[in-house]
């Protein structure tokens, strides 16, 4: 048996949870060959983040309690960091390192993880995962989570993209949370059915990715964030007819 701790994650943690994330996927991508064609394979990632880690930052600030490492011989084993946003729990990481796999480890991490709600009943659990990767799926659902909803990766040359320039829709960056808090906390409640304040906040803060907000006449009809990358998302809109 291996001898694991688990404790809550620390700043100084950052660099090597990154690494541990890369090295777990990339045994993801070579176990069903996708390696080779993969975006998020390591060797297509930049070896440091220009910006430093504000995502695990936003993690350790607003959710620390979901926010778990594992060791073993003083070395980082695993990881996992959840988010609770209303009654919304959602795991947005759980990855254990491809020697330490088949532990228990992850199954350890998840249980941490599922204990974060701050005190609020929890109606929802979420979270993505590759559909091509059976023992992730099989570890959720022995939690009660079962694949829903499938999503799609798409990509495309933006040169090839064909807009529809919609006259009517007014399209207005915005630069300051505060700002736009209140509208976009609005179409969130319409879309998803709960506010995510803390997300916007965190993206509108970053270098790389600007917020447009998109309106008819007075009323927002949607926002969207595209990033310098060409990536757009994430993209929500109340009114399918006006925002296409
Ligand atoms: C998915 C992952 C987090 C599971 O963590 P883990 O520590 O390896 O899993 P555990 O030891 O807790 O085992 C969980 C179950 O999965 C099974 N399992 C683990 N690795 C397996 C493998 N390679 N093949 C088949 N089953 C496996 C275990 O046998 C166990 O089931 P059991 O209790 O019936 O025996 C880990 O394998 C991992 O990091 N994978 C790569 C990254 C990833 O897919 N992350 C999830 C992305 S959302």
């Amino acid at each position: 048996m291996l001898d694991v701790s688990y404790r809550k994650a620390k700043v100084e943690d950052f660099p090597g949870i990154l690494n541990l994330i890369r090295t777990s996927f990339d045994g993801v991508l070579r176990a069903h060959g996708f390696y080779e064609s993969s975006p998020f394979a390591s060797s297509k990632l930049p070896a440091v983040p220009q910006q430093g880690f504000p995502w695990f930052e936003m993690g350790l600030k607003e959710d620390g309690e979901g926010f778990w490492v594992a060791e073993v011989e003083g070395k980082l084993a695993g990881l996992t960091l959840s988010w609770v946003r209303g009654s919304l729990w959602y795991l947005a990481h759980l990855f254990v390192s491809p020697e330490h796999q088949g532990f228990n480890i992850g199954q350890n991490l998840m249980e941490r993880a599922m204990k974060h709600h701050k005190g609020v009943i929890i109606t929802n659990r979420a979270l993505a995962t590759f559909a091509y990767n059976p023992v992730s799926i099989s570890l959720y659902a022995r939690y009660g989570i079962y694949p829903r909803e499938p999503l799609y990766w798409m990509e495309g040359a933006s040169k090839h993209v064909k807009t529809q320039a919609a006259s009517k829709v007014r399209n207005e960056r915005i630069t300051n949370f505060e700002s736009g808090r209140k509208t976009l906390s609005h179409i969130d409640e319409l879309t998803i059915g709960y506010p995510r304040e803390k997300n916007h906040e965190f993206l509108i803060g970053l270098p790389t990715v600007r917020c447009h907000l998109f309106s008819t006449g007075n009323q927002p009809v949607g926002y969207a964030y595209v990033w310098q990358n060409g990536r757009v998302g994430p993209l929500a809109t109340v009114s399918h007819e006006e925002f296409q």
